[in-house]
């Protein structure tokens, strides 16, 4: 028998193909036919060559493919710009598209309509990458029903598009790499970065207690409050970790087993220092560009391990049903209203040079999310 099999979407690079129906076979039989449909018109963020995004990235048109039995045609909502998406355009990151390729590794989208032989999702049902490189920044695409995993769509849409990278990344690092207990404590740097709030709630929805550690700014104390309203404990400045009296912070808080580096370079030296005897760094960013230096004297006294987390590396050692089941655990902590999205600004995808701009700046505070 054969079935009629939908439908319209777009794949950066391909054809137009005006009308034509991807047949599809479920019990035998040869058949084809065409039928004619209207294409939507799509557009998407493009770079050709590694370089400057404000450079290389343009905004174009891109032309419609038919969908096949095992394809989505999704309508994106919203995806927001995270520094691997910067670095990946850079030509500067573990995984690099083959180009022209459309930016973007993360975001959410809503299904509009499936192919005969997609079995997992249906139109309305929202979506997020299962793997880096997809291509988010477009207004809708068809992407192979594997490349895609179901959100629940009662999440706030900011939550839903930034839940697939830094939230997983937060808590496979807070129970991965040390066994810790409740009442124990956490250190990081770039703590008002996406990943840093993510670590700041899921932590202390696992009852851990975190130290935070941010770069100095004039309105510091704001940024402080809002860490705070989420769940930090301590909220300290670079310099301030430097100090001697840094040691008060350890009168009513245990030392850390786990320090959470994002930045490299002194911050992580200073995250070292204050790290319990046996305890744990892992590396997930390099932000200040610059090497981890571990002093000789806390590598052979305090025996500390220095480890790193990918989690593309993650998603390649474990099944599409574990990520599945990581997204369930959080989405169940954004029900709880224990995970909120991070701090945002929604700028139009036409905007796009504004929010990569931004999203470069230092001191922003803020993910910009491109609205689709
Ligand atoms: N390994 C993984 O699997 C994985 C997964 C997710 C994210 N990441 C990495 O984690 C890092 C953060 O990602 P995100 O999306 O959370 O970032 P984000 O929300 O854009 O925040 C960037 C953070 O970096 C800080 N920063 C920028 N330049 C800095 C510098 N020169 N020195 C010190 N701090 C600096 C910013 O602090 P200010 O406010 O002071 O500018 C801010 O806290 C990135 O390197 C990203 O690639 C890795």
């Amino acid at each position: 028998m054969w079935v009629r099999c939908a439908l319209w979407g777009a794949r950066a690079g391909s054809q137009l193909q005006s009308g034509v129906l991807a047949p599809c076979r479920r019990h035998g039989g040869a058949a084809s036919y065409s039928a004619s449909a209207q294409a939507s018109r799509v557009r998407a963020l493009i770079y050709g060559s590694h370089g400057d995004p404000a450079k290389v990235i343009e905004l174009k048109n891109l032309e419609l493919a038919a969908v096949g039995g095992s394809d989505v045609h999704v309508k994106m909502l919203a995806a927001p710009i995270n520094p691997s998406d910067i670095n990946m355009i850079q030509g500067n990151y573990g995984l690099l598209p083959k180009l022209p390729a459309v930016g973007g590794n993360e975001g959410v989208g809503q299904v509009e309509a499936v192919g005969c032989r997609v079995t997992r999702l249906k139109p309305g049902d929202w979506v997020i990458p299962a793997n880096a490189g997809l291509g988010t920044w477009q207004t809708e695409a068809v992407f192979s029903e594997k490349a895609l995993i179901q959100v629940p769509n009662d999440i706030p849409l900011q939550s839903a598009a930034t839940l697939g990278v830094n939230p997983c990344t937060a808590y496979r690092m807070l129970v991965d790499f040390e066994q810790l207990k409740p009442g124990d404590s956490v250190i990081q740097n770039a703590s008002n970065s996406g990943v840093g709030q993510a670590v700041i709630q899921i932590a202390a929805a696992l009852g851990l207690r975190t130290i935070n550690v941010v770069r100095d700014r004039p309105d510091i104390q704001k940024l402080m409050d809002r860490l705070k309203d989420l769940g930090a404990e301590h909220v300290i400045t670079e310099e301030e970790l430097r100090k001697p009296e840094a040691k008060n912070l350890f009168k009513n808080t245990p030392q850390p087993r786990l320090a959470l580096n994002c930045v490299g370079g002194k911050s992580s030296t200073e995250l070292l220092r204050h790290l319990a005897p046996g305890g744990t760094m892992v590396t997930y960013g390099g932000m200040a560009k610059q090497p981890v230096t571990a002093p000789v004297s806390l590598l052979i006294f305090k025996d500390l391990k220095l480890r790193g987390f990918w989690l593309s590396q993650w998603k390649k050692d474990h099944s599409p049903d574990e990520f599945q089941g990581l997204i369930l655990t959080l989405c169940d902590l954004i029900h709880r209203g224990q995970l909120t999205a991070p701090a945002c600004s929604e700028v139009p995808l036409q905007d796009y040079q504004r929010a990569l701009e931004a999203s470069m700046e230092p001191f922003v505070s803020s993910k910009q999310i491109l609205t689709m």
